[in-house]
Order: structure tokens, then C-alpha cells, then sequence
């Protein structure tokens, strides 16, 4: 493990005048890139050849590496040449898409914004569900054996996979026969199985509140909010009900964009406190807890009771919907203010205070 000694080192001979911001060219690169450009940072972009285009489009970068693979990130001559440009990554979902837990944490060795330690916690059902669960958050009930199904359940894999694979069922019966079925078609292999995650489906409205962790001030901000626009589940609907039972659909989930959403303001408190809460259990389980961005991802009920089925302590792509303004931002900053840019702005605060290491790891 590269601990916080090792980092604190690497950040010690960096020139916070040169300070640079880096990230992965995908998922919420061009957010977090806007964002330092307005806040006065260098940007530097490792990317695929084939995404290059974003860049030229959207010249937001000022060194673009071009990598094979986003694995190339582990090389000991990339990350040399990271440190050289004085770079603080942002971490986003295609970190943890494309590289594994214990090679972040054991293996990355340049400066990272947030707190790697937490990293694990996120990664396991298991563990992520016993922070939501210690932080007083609702979550919908697990169930240990298939045997014990007694409503509709959601049978989810290890790990982020969009809902590939994903399938519902409401009894034992049926989840033995929709599992086969799965397996028959190629979705799912016995070995997923094993570690498949029974979880009650909730029937509500998705939001995704956006945070922002403040080391510096000691505050848990409201950024964003959003829905998801995923396929095919979001398409189902325009099918009649009749072809669906034809064709017999297992949902997908596969994210194709998100869409801006404001709750109604009796909604908000508990959305406020369910994020404050959900970063002090983190101080607990890993000091200094959450730095920076976080999402819960949450189902709201007819009754309005929130329930939480997932938590990214890093930016979400979501938080794109805000990119200029969110109404949650502009309530806080005025205009002009979005995740990407708040990330900025805690960085050039922490080399104003000369605190850049309470803001890495
Ligand atoms: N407990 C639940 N109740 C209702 N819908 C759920 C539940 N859990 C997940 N979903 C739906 O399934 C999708 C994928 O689930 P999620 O746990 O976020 O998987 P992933 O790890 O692939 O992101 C969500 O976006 C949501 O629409
Ligand atoms: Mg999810």
C-alpha cells in the first residue's frame, strides 16, 4: 500500500505554483479539465488515441499523453513523468472501471485527490453496505440465501457492470429458473453466482445527489443532482405490455447519459443530512474520510422515504449535468459553479493555506 508518508513525500517536492490537474480522457474529463482551466491550472490528459478528437474539439488540455491502454497509468516511466509536471490526478469511474482496487491503492504512486483507503470500502458490497448502514442511512434489505425471497429482489453481480446481468426475481422458484435462463443466454456464468448480491428492488424515482467533501472548511456541500437515462430499462416502457411478455426482456441498465433533476425542497433536509452523516461514519472507517466528490445513489418511494442502494466517493459522471451551473451550486457559489470547478478551487485554496497534503493521498 502507498500510504499517505509516501505521498506526502512525492507532494513535498512538487512546485505548488506549477501545480497541474490530470485524469483519464473519459467519463467526466472534460468537467474536471474546465474546471481547473478556470481556476488557472496546467491540465494533463492520459487518453486513448481514439478519444484524442474530445480534445482537439474541446481544447481544454495542455499535455495530452496518448496510451495504449488506461493501465499504462501503472507504468513506473508514466507516473515519473506525471510527478515531473507536478500533477494531482482526479480519480473518476474509469479508474476503478479499468484498474483494480489493490492496484491503485499498491501500484499508483503519483499524488491522488481524495482518500484512497476508502477505496476498498466502496468496492465491496459487503463493506459499502455497512457504511451506508452505520451512517443511519435507509437501504433496502438484503437477503443471504436465495431461499429466503419473499418480495420482488434485484440480483446483482460484483462490482459496477452497468446491470449487465442484473435480473429480477420474487421467490426462490423464481430465482432459481431466471438464474438458469441467464446462464442459458450467456449473461450471466455459474462462478457470478456465488457472489451474487440479493438486494430488495425498491419501487421508487431514482436521484443521485452530488457532494462535495471540504477537508479544508470542514463542511459537506450540495452540488448536483441527477437521473440516470439507461438502456434498455429506460425503453421498456414504450413497448405494449403484451410484446414485453413476448419477447421476454431481462432490464439492462447500461448508463447512455444523465439528465438534471431538482427534488422537491421537503426533501431536501434529509438529503443534506444523509450526506454529512455518510462522511463522518467515513472519518471513522478512514481519517480524514470523504475528500472531495461523493454520490448516494438513491430510490425515493411514493411515501418519500429515501432509500440508498450505492455510494462513489469520487465525481460521477452526473455531475457533467452540471457543468457551468447547477441550480445546487448556484445556490452556494452564484454562477459558474460545477464539480469539476469546485475540485479546483479546494486545490488552490489548499496551496494558498499550504495544505496540499490534506487534500491528497
Ligand atoms: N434496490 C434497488 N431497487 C430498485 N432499483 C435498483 C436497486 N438497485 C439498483 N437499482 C437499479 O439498477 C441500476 C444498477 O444498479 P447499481 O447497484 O447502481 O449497479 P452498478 O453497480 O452496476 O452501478 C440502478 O441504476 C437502478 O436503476
Ligand atoms: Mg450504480
Amino acid at each position: 500500500m502507498i500510504d499517505d508518508t509516501a505521498i506526502g513525500k512525492i507532494i513535498e517536492k512538487y512546485d505548488p505554483t506549477k501545480l497541474a490537474i490530470g485524469t483519464l480522457g473519459s467519463h467526466s474529463s472534460l468537467n474536471i479539465f474546465k474546471g481547473a482551466k478556470e481556476e488557472g491550472f496546467r491540465t494533463v490528459c492520459i487518453c486513448k488515441e481514439k478519444d484524442a478528437i474530445i480534445y482537439q474539439k474541446y481544447p481544454l488540455v495542455d499535455e495530452l499523453i496518448v496510451v495504449d491502454d488506461f493501465t499504462d497509468l501503472l507504468s513506473p516511466s508514466l507516473q515519473e513523468r506525471l510527478c515531473a509536471l507536478n500533477v494531482v490526478l482526479i480519480p473518476h469511474g474509469s479508474f476503478t472501471a479499468y484498474l483494480s482496487t489493490e492496484q491503485l491503492t499498491d501500484n499508483l504512486a503519483v499524488p491522488l485527490m481524495g482518500n484512497r483507503r476508502l477505496l476498498h470500502w466502496e468496492t465491496n458490497r459487503k463493506s459499502q453496505e455497512a457504511w451506508l448502514r452505520q451512517a443511519g442511512l435507509k437501504l433496502p434489505m438484503t437477503f443471504k440465501s436465495p431461499d429466503d425471497i419473499d418480495r420482488l429482489i434485484i440480483a446483482k453481480l460484483q462490482g459496477a457492470r452497468g446491470g449487465r446481468g442484473y435480473f429480477l426475481a420474487n421467490s426462490p422458484l423464481d430465482f432459481y429458473k431466471k438464474s438458469e435462463e441467464m446462464i442459458k443466454r450467456g449473461l450471466l456464468t455459474k462462478e457470478d453466482l456465488a457472489y451474487v448480491h440479493l438486494q430488495e428492488y425498491v419501487l421508487g424515482v431514482n436521484a443521485y445527489p452530488s457532494y462535495f467533501s471540504s477537508i479544508l472548511n470542514n463542511d459537506v456541500e450540495l452540488l448536483a443532482m441527477d437521473r440516470r437515462y439507461e438502456s434498455a430499462v429506460d425503453s421498456i416502457g414504450k413497448i405494449p405490455a403484451s410484446e414485453q411478455l413476448e419477447i421476454n426482456i431481462a432490464p439492462t441498465y447500461t448508463v447512455v447519459g444523465n439528465f438534471p433533476i431538482v427534488l422537491r425542497e421537503s426533501l431536501l433536509p434529509e438529503i443534506l443530512r444523509m450526506g454529512e452523516h455518510v462522511h463522518r461514519k467515513a472519518t471513522e472507517l478512514a481519517s480524514p474520510g470523504i475528500i472531495g466528490p461523493f454520490c448516494l445513489e438513491t430510490v425515493i418511494t411514493d411515501d418519500l422515504k429515501i432509500y440508498t442502494f450505492e455510494i462513489s466517493a469520487r465525481i460521477v459522471a452526473g455531475t457533467n449535468v452540471g457543468i457551468g451551473t447547477s441550480p445546487y451550486a448556484y445556490l452556494r457559489y452564484g454562477e459558474n459553479m460545477y464539480m469539476g470547478r469546485r475540485i479546483a478551487l479546494e486545490l488552490k485554496e489548499a496551496i494558498k493555506q499550504k495544505r496540499l497534503s490534506a487534500v491528497v493521498a
